[in-house]
């Protein structure tokens, strides 16, 4: 079943300085219980396109159909809550928070009873590798490879329905991110979520059910 299509997208940064074509005419189908990887060089538009199937931009031209509806005419707030969850190539942890509390937050926005939000972001945090020394520490006195790992947990509470994923295994080592990509195909092949993840890690292409390969904003091959 498709959960997730692209028609004709394009996508443009502007700012005071430059104009940047970063999706360039991205027409794709992403379907329930695949994993996909997004691969390209540095600046080929992988992390602008993760943003708009995550509802964090919408298209300049074109649509984002999730479950057949446009991100365009969605409240992105409930779809981000409800819909995707994100892993951001930059982790985007707050900063005020420690670790327990910043894989509790979306529980929290959701309501759930905070005893049970504990007891899940406790056990998400065991998964991705986290020891319980580091749950009351502030992301800045942990390292880059463990905020990542805090990131993946918060994406992965709440067990929504479709994971996207910007290089989520780019600080780390390879045995920790090759234990972090097995749990997100057990996600998509056990859990029926769809993943999308980009990456330019091959052995992480190799692992995935299919490839969209992209250069200059554009799909060139998969
Ligand atoms: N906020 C912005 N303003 C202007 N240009 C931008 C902005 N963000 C990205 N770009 C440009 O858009 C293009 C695509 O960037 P994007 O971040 O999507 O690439 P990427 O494939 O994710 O790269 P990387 O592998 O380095 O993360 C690049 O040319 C980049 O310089
Ligand atoms: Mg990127």
């Amino acid at each position: 079943m498709i959960i997730l299509e692209l028609n004709d997208v394009h996508y443009t940064h502007h700012n005071k300085y430059n104009t940047v074509k970063a999706v360039d005419g991205v027409s794709v189908k992403f379907k329930k219980g695949k994993i996909y990887a997004i691969a390209g060089k540095s600046g080929s538009g992988k992390s602008t396109l993760l943003s708009l199937l995550a509802g964090l931009d919408v298209p300049d031209s074109g649509q984002v159909l999730y479950k057949g509806k446009s991100t365009a005419e969605m409240d992105l707030n409930e779809y981000r809550k409800s819909g995707a969850a994100v892993i951001y190539q930059d982790f985007k942890l707050f900063p005020l928070l420690t670790v327990l509390e910043n894989i509790m937050y979306p529980m929290e926005l959701c309501r759930i009873k905070e005893s049970e939000a504990k007891k899940q972001a406790e056990e998400l945090a065991l998964k991705v590798g986290l020891s319980e020394p580091l749950f009351r520490r502030f992301p800045s006195m942990i390292s880059g490879g463990e905020q990542q790992r805090v990131g993946i947990a918060r994406a992965l509470t709440m067990s929504r329905k479709l994971l996207i994923a910007d290089e989520p295994t780019g600080n780390l080592d390879s045995e920790t991110g090759n234990k972090i990509i097995d749990i997100l195909i057990r996600l998509a092949h056990e859990e029926d979520c769809c993943v999308i993840i980009a990456t330019h890690d091959t052995a992480i292409m190799e692992k995935t059910d299919k490839t969209y390969y992209i250069t200059d904003g554009r799909i060139t091959r998969s």
